[in-house]
């Protein structure tokens, strides 16, 4: 079966939305095959976003991620990395279709920094290499 994956970003755990996350993985069906909290490092962000290290919200981006802990999941299911971007919806909170996670709990904050609840796979070249990252043991 497919894994992908997902991150409850430091804005989603400060927020006690964790667990919201974890139900809606299970209530769509997707079983949990890791889950741990995790405190990112610089080094750790920098390859996990390596196809942004050009941006210029990279530096913001990265300041974030290292704000808090991240839970990090690995959750999985037929068709699980599509599935999971459909269930976070679209990048932007302030957008984000009514009945994503993106899109019920999320919204624009002040600052520099997107802040999006999640992070999902998005393709399985980026799941298998996401999921070495953030779960060397797997
Ligand atoms: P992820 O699932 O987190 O990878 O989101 P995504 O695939 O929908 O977005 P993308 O990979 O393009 O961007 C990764 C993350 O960078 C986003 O989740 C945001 O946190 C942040 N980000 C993306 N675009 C912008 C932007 O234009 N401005 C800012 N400030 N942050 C951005
Ligand atoms: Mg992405």
């Amino acid at each position: 079966v497919e894994r992908t994956l997902v991150l409850v970003k430091p804005d989603g755990v400060r927020r006690g939305l964790s667990g919201e996350v974890l139900r809606r993985i299970e209530a769509k069906g997707y079983t949990l095959a890791a889950v741990e909290l995790v405190q990112a490092t610089p080094e750790l962000l920098e390859r996990h976003y390596a196809e942004h290290v050009d941006k210029p919200f990279f530096r913001a981006l990265v300041d974030f991620m290292l704000s808090g802990p991240t839970l990090a999941v690995v959750a999985e299911g037929n068709r699980v990395i599509e599935g999971f971007r459909s269930l976070a919806g679209a990048t932007d909170p302030t957008t984000a279709a009514p009945g994503t996670i993106r899109g019920d709990l999320g919204r624009a904050w002040d600052g520099p920094v997107m802040q999006n609840i999640v992070h999902g796979s998005d393709s399985p070249e980026s799941a298998s290499r996401e999921i070495g990252l953030w779960f060397p043991a797997l």
